[in-house]
């Protein structure tokens, strides 16, 4: 009896060991990066452009987006459509539920400490306005200084230009050097007790160039001096920890992190938010309104004046569910690796250069022919279904800066292969042949 109740015991203890491996089998399969199966997630990149397959390489313009995200708008058009924080109706609530609890998502993506430190808004390009209009109408004075750098993309320069010209305040820049880098020795002279905020890109969207930002923002708060971090082109590529970095203000766009194109976040610290004035003004951002005067919610309702992009947001928290259940890491690795090969394939390509060199980039390469044009280039590749973008990029102070009117840039995400580079480095040498 002893004997087989000890067979029993056993059988269970191996059965119960099999079943365990078999779960951490499944979910580290599951788990780890794989760019056939993420491919087949992105319904676009079976489709063919110009009789040929589609070979999308302009992620830093936009990314694609999953399936689960287009279903997710169309399942909110088709059953759940309504207003927010508004009704007392079942789908308003149910719209307000899945809008607010979005915004937790956020908050968690982005290792914020409060989900009322997220923002709505369109875009990194509003993000940033909200907190140049805000700047300029509460903190900046006459000789006051703003600090920018020379890579950044306009939506980092022009408000920044206005809102200097509307107070008086100087705008500073801080260059950068030969291999696509920011001087970090002129950075560290630039700032001042006249600096009242420094604003800075954290991955340059035309040369692919990782910013030091965590650096930037110690050596900044060192001297009482926050920062605006622009993620548009890091938040999809590296994971975001705003605490870790200390930043003031972070901002990105929806559309670069596979979501649907008019929404984005704007973490701001709740001590900034809460001395910004509103950016907007209108409904559902107010608390009492009187023709004696007006008050106004809390954060983060302050800032959201209107009816918001509620179906945007929905796409998000499915683009945002969708990244989280990635390897990012692994997803991560895998573009550093297509980077390093098309980067090495360019330089083997006699008369083309590359433009941002240094070694700590992101997924995105630019470069420039001795001879053709980049718009050419660009043609070119179209003709054979490869998608780059060419021109100035939205950085033309940087474009002026290396004496360049033009670039062609290929940037990746993790759902494109090395074909895909092997297919642009072909057709740059067919190109090449063509063009004599
Ligand atoms: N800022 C986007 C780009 O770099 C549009 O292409």
């Amino acid at each position: 009896m002893l004997t087989f109740d000890f067979i029993t015991l056993l059988i269970y203890i191996v059965h119960l060991i099999l079943q365990i491996l078999s779960i951490f089998f499944v979910l580290c399969v599951k788990t780890m990066f794989s760019v056939e199966s993420v491919r087949s997630d992105f319904p676009i990149l079976s489709s063919e452009v110009n009789g040929k397959s589609l070979i999308y390489l302009d992620n830093a313009a936009t990314a694609q987006k999953p399936d689960c995200v287009i279903q997710a708008v169309n399942q909110y058009y088709r059953k759940e459509n309504s207003n927010i924080h508004r009704g007392v109706f079942y789908l308003s609530e149910q719209a307000t539920t899945a809008y607010e609890s979005t915004r937790d998502l956020v908050a968690d993506f982005l290792s914020a400490e409060k989900s009322s430190e997220i923002i709505f808004c369109k875009g990194v390009t509003e993000g940033i306005n909200l907190v140049a209009n805000g700047f300029s109408r509460s903190i900046l004075k006459e000789g006051d200084e703003v600090l920018i750098s020379e890579m950044e993309h306009h939506a980092n320069i022009v408000p920044w230009q206005i809102a200097c010209g509307q107070t008086g305040a100087i705008l500073k820049i801080i260059p950068v050097l030969e291999e696509g880098s920011l001087d970090m020795d002129a950075y560290k002279s630039l700032l001042s007790e006249k600096t009242k905020l420094v604003a800075i890109v954290h991955v340059s969207n035309a040369l692919g160039t990782i910013n030091p930002v965590k650096e930037m923002i110690a050596l900044a708060h060192a001297q009482d001096i926050p920062v605006l971090v622009d993620g548009a082109q890091s938040a999809p590529h590296m994971e975001i920890d705003v605490q870790d970095l200390d930043c003031d203000f972070f901002v990105a766009s929806g559309h670069k992190l596979f979501a649907p194109t008019g929404v984005g976040m704007l973490y701001g610290k709740e001590s900034w938010l809460e001395r910004l004035p509103p950016y907007q003004s209108g409904g559902d951002m107010i608390e009492k309104v009187d023709f004696g005067g007006t008050t106004y919610k809390g954060l983060p309702g302050k800032f959201e004046a209107g009816t918001p992009n509620i179906s945007g947001v929905i796409g998000l928290r499915s683009a945002i569910h969708y990244l989280n259940d990635l390897d990012r890491f692994g997803a991560s690795t895998h573009e550093q690796s297509l980077l390093g090969k098309a980067t090495a394939a360019l330089n083997e390509i006699d008369g083309l250069r590359i433009i941002g060199t240094t070694r700590n980039k992101a997924s995105v390469v630019s470069f420039v022919f001795d001879e053709i044009h980049a718009h050419d280039v660009g043609t070119f590749l179209d003709a054979g279904g490869i998608s780059v973008r060419t021109g100035h990029h939205c950085t033309m102070p940087l474009l002026k800066r290396f004496k360049v009117p033009a670039t062609a840039r290929a940037s990746f995400s993790f759902y494109n292969n090395e074909s895909d580079v092997n297919a642009l480095i072909e057709a740059l040498h067919k190109m090449k042949v063509f063009f004599g």
